[in-house]
């Protein structure tokens, strides 16, 4: 059959069919730089089937409807993502982020809730991740009714009106005890990676902030002291979940503001966790903070500067 049109495949002419087909198949075909995405990366024990990692993310819907939760999680684990994660996820009740909706595992109800996201990650081989964290100064406990915790009892620079008591030594083992706790039980209920998570300001790097960390005991003043409570941290969950699962950690660096730490610190905090935690390999997620934008107006510690924060990014090895 012809017809006045011969590029068109939809008019019968098959030598414009074909072409066209073949400029649409050029157009789409993958350039060869972006294999890399697509091939396996080991993190720890684990292994992601492509380098496409979901990082944590809020969705609304936390362990408060489980099911669409998983459901949400499932989506993008189908549509090919190897590692899809929950949204923060507090380890202890005065970490309590009412009256924002999170993922929580204070106790086994919430392991089962959000064990439903893992099982449905791996229906589609997908791993998954849970970020527990802690976030120390910023919250107020509004469900919990129990009041935050720090390093020192200075405000909340991001919710001024937030004073939190200063940790004492059986504060900081009881919430070390409760992220073990949180790391076993995410990994009976099946997730993969577990958090200890530091980005945004949360404990661990408000530990490491001398803005937050006035301490003059062994968990504060040199950096060392300040680096305790994070590698202690991250030494006692990697003795609890074994090889069975991957540990994560975000860490901060130059974030715009009084309460960031330098790049330098941040590098060797990185390196202690690798070095620190045998036969694992820690996944170091590089963060500017997406939390401490708003800060940029207060005064900004000098020594980092984004250069050499995308300098170091740079030269990071992706394995
Ligand atoms: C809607 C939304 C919700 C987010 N929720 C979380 C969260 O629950 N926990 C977290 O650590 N980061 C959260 N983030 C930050 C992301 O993990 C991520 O850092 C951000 O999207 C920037 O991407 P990048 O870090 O790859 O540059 C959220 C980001 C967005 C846009």
């Amino acid at each position: 059959m012809t017809t006045g049109s011969s590029r068109s495949p939809h008019t019968g002419d098959n030598e414009g069919a074909r072409e066209d087909t073949a400029v649409m198949v050029r157009r789409t075909r993958r350039d060869p730089r972006h294999d890399i995405l697509f091939e396996p990366v080991t993190i720890g024990p684990k292994v992601l089937r492509n380098r496409f990692y979901q990082v944590p993310h809020c969705s609304g819907l936390g362990d408060v409807k489980p099911f669409s939760q998983a459901e949400h999680r499932a989506v993008k684990a189908e549509g090919g993502w190897a590692a899809v994660s929950t949204e923060y996820a507090p380890v202890s009740p005065e970490s309590d982020e009412s009256p924002w909706i999170s993922a929580r595992l204070w106790d086994a109800e919430d392991a089962a809730n959000l064990g439903l996201m893992a099982e449905q990650a791996h229906e589609f081989d997908s791993l998954a991740a849970i970020e527990l964290h802690h976030s120390g100064a910023h919250c107020y406990g509004g469900e919990s009714r129990t009041w935050p915790l720090a390093p020192s009892q200075l405000a909340s620079d991001l919710n001024v009106h937030i004073v939190p008591k200063a940790m004492e030594r059986s504060d900081i083992e009881r919430v070390k005890t409760e992220w073990v706790r949180a790391a076993r039980a995410a990994r009976d209920v099946g997730f993969d990676i577990v958090y200890v998570y530091g980005g945004h300001s949360y404990l661990p790097m408000q530990f490491l902030s001398p803005y937050y960390n006035h301490r003059d005991d062994a968990y504060g003043g040199s950096f060392a002291n300040r680096a305790r409570f994070w590698l202690e941290l991250l030494e006692e969950v990697r003795a609890a979940v074994g090889d069975d699962c991957a540990i994560a950690c975000r860490v901060a660096v130059a974030a715009l503001g009084p309460a960031g730490v330098e790049l330098d610190e941040a590098l060797v905090v990185q390196h202690g966790a690798s070095s620190g935690i045998e036969d694992s390999r820690v996944l170091h997620h590089p963060d500017r903070g997406h939390n401490s934008v708003h800060r940029a107006t207060l005064p900004y510690r000098g020594g980092s500067s984004l250069r050499r924060v995308l300098e170091h990014l740079n030269s990071l090895e992706v394995g």
